[in-house]
């Protein structure tokens, strides 16, 4: 294993990553998978989809691809729902097999467990080109930084980036901005983040913000739409 990630336990069972050098988690410390559902899924893809129940295919942008929870977690919600996704993600540091072979996403919910294998093709799947993972999921995984990455219009973004106190460069106003430009009318952008600076700068940006409760043991998150 890399020595500056460590894999950790949170407050649900799942796992997380521990990037030593940043002193920072991957996911909140009450609950990876816990998180992952609240902020993304439901008040990511399940809002999205009530505001907007006939759009196909629904193109999302992640940024920070890490363990692949999310992304696996949309998968399934595309297979469920039957809702053709295009997953386009970055992530400037993958993984190493090593690393994700022992993530235990697969074993939270049993009730997806037929879905297993595609967690280990998300994170097999090549980079920085296409690919058909299952019948109703695409995705792009590119091995680049927000700074540096083509963007394309998206109808849901992920803001999954580290903490802006950890990492400020990747929150600016302006790389939020070019997120921002390339939002379709009607998207969503949902993060984990409560920070003031960032719903102020989302407002400024011309999205209607709206404060929501965290996930257990987080207080507040943020989501943002375009009109
Ligand atoms: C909070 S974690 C993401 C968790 C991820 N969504 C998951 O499901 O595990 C933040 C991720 O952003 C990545 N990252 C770091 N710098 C970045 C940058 N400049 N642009 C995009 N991603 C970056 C990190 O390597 C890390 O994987």
């Amino acid at each position: 294993m890399s020595d500056k990630l460590r894999i950790i336990t949170t407050d649900d069972g799942s796992h997380s990553i521990y990037h030593e050098e940043l002193k920072e988690t991957y996911h909140s410390f009450h609950g990876a998978f816990r998180e992952t559902i609240h902020v993304y899924m439901l008040y990511g893809m399940d809002s999205w989809l009530m505001r907007n129940p006939t759009k196909r295919p629904i193109r999302i942008f992640e940024v920070g691809f890490g363990t692949g929870l999310t992304a696996w977690l949309t998968l399934v919600w595309a297979e469920q729902n039957q809702i053709p996704v295009l997953y386009h993600t970055i992530e400037p540091f993958p993984l190493s097999e090593e690393i994700y072979s022992r993530l235990n996403y697969i074993e939270q919910d049993h009730s997806i467990w037929h879905y297993h294998k595609y967690f280990k093709a998300l994170h097999d799947a090549p980079w920085n080109e296409g690919v058909i993972l299952s019948e109703y999921f695409n995705m792009k995984k590119e091995n680049i930084k927000l700074e540096d990455a083509q963007l394309y219009p998206t109808d849901v973004v992920f803001f999954d980036a580290f903490a802006p106190k950890k990492q400020p460069d990747v929150w600016k106003k302006e790389l939020l901005g070019n997120v921002v430009e390339v939002m379709n009318p009607g998207a969503v952008f949902t993060t984990y983040c409560a920070v003031g600076k960032l719903r102020r700068d989302l407002k400024d940006l011309a999205l209607e913000v709206e404060i929501l409760p965290g996930p257990l043991g987080k207080k507040e998150m943020t989501r943002a739409w375009k009109k």
